[in-house]
């Protein structure tokens, strides 16, 4: 569990009295979810781990007590007793179990938040990064989408220039950590990091290429006609809805990286308005859930190191693109991101949305 304080744009406790069911709860983001509960103080009463029939019977430590795991299938989506609001069910397991099971969640009632890709894109479900299009929840929608990991830390990171200067283009290289790839892909990077430093050759399981003292092309699969992977696809077309900007050129290029978590994204963005080096220092180090670090002199940028288990996005090593006219009058401008993407990549980014729609409710 964290010990760094949450961002100043969150409130502890505004939780501590909702109900939560977690599917996938002993995955990656599934754990994750629940140490930010348990931060939050919800109690274990309040919550219900829910994974495969693989794990029924076991239990999940949470806060000082455990939590014990129970199968996701159709009885436990059986209508639960009314008047025990706000609920929430949020999905952290792989999009074909949730277009299995959302459908039951919403039947049950209460508000169900999908980390999976299998609603991100459907024109009635929102897609929500509180930092950006927050205001889409005012509707009270039953379902809402929570973004690719990328495209959560890349649009909580663009957002302070975009919503002053507009943005006109984005290319984009991720740097990102196999804990993208869940749980199985840590155990991985670290057995293959041990053997490789035994002198045993690598055994690639998760992804197929060793994954230790090597970096590679993303390892969704790749589109034969357009050469884009799934992950590219998806911060093209997430990015944009987003952003409600469905001609907004972007260009992504993600690679997987031996990280264990964070994911790092090498950003040139143009602006629709020019504006200052400075200009953008000071919108970015105003911005909630934004840390900014940028030192030249010093050499110290953001790494998804310092990233690792933080709630905000650093962002930094900012500049006016080389082929500028001036740092003081420039469009084209280049800057590092790193976000915890298990964080404000998954969970953090889904709890954040309870929490809104928790003190709205209230
Ligand atoms: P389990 O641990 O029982 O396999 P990760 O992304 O870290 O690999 O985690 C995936 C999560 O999704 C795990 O909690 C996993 O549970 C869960 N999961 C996988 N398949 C299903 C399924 N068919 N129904 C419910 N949860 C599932």
């Amino acid at each position: 569990m964290t010990t760094l304080p949450l961002p100043a744009h969150t409130t502890l406790n505004s939780l501590a009295a909702s109900h939560f069911t977690i599917i996938g709860a002993t995955g990656a983001v599934g754990r994750e979810l629940l140490s930010i509960l348990a931060h939050r103080n919800v109690p274990a009463s309040n919550i219900r781990a829910l994974a495969s029939a693989r794990s029924a019977g076991e239990s999940l430590p949470y806060a000082n007590t455990t939590l014990q795991i129970t199968e996701t299938n159709a009885t436990a989506f059986s209508p639960r007793e009314p008047a025990r609001c706000p609920a929430f069910t949020i999905f952290a397991a792989d999009a074909e179990t949730s277009r299995t099971f959302v459908p039951l969640a919403l039947a049950r009632g209460g508000t169900v938040i999908d980390n999976s890709s299998a609603f991100r894109l459907a024109p009635e479900v929102p897609l929500i990064v509180p930092e950006v299009n927050a205001h889409e929840l005012r509707a009270g929608p039953r379902l809402i989408a929570n973004p690719n990991c990328c495209v959560a830390i890349l649009t909580a990171a663009l957002e302070p220039l975009r919503a002053v200067w507009g943005i006109t283009a984005l290319d984009v290289v991720t740097y990102q950590a196999v804990s993208g790839a869940g749980a199985p892909a840590i155990d991985e990077l670290l057995t293959q990091t041990r053997d490789a430093l035994s002198g045993i050759p690598p055994r690639p399981h998760v992804f197929r290429e060793p994954c230790a003292f090597n970096l590679f092309s993303h390892n969704s699969a790749v589109d034969a006609s357009t050469g884009l992977n799934d992950e590219e696809r998806k911060i093209i077309d997430e990015t944009r809805k987003i952003w409600n900007a469905s001609e907004l050129a972007i260009t992504p290029t993600c690679i997987r990286v031996p990280v264990v978590r964070a994911h790092t994204l090498a950003i040139t963005v143009t602006l629709r308005d020019p504006a200052s080096e400075s200009d953008l220092r000071r919108a970015l180090s105003a911005a909630p859930g934004l840390t900014l670090i940028d030192d030249r002199a010093t050499n110290t940028f953001p790494t998804p190191l310092k990233a690792a288990n933080r709630d905000e996005v650093l962002v930094g090593r900012l500049r006016a693109a080389p082929a500028e006219p001036s740092p003081h009058r420039a469009r084209r401008f280049c800057l590092l991101a790193c976000g915890d993407q298990l964080r404000k990549g998954a969970a953090l980014n889904a709890i954040q949305i309870a929490d809104l729609i928790t003190r709205n409710h209230v």
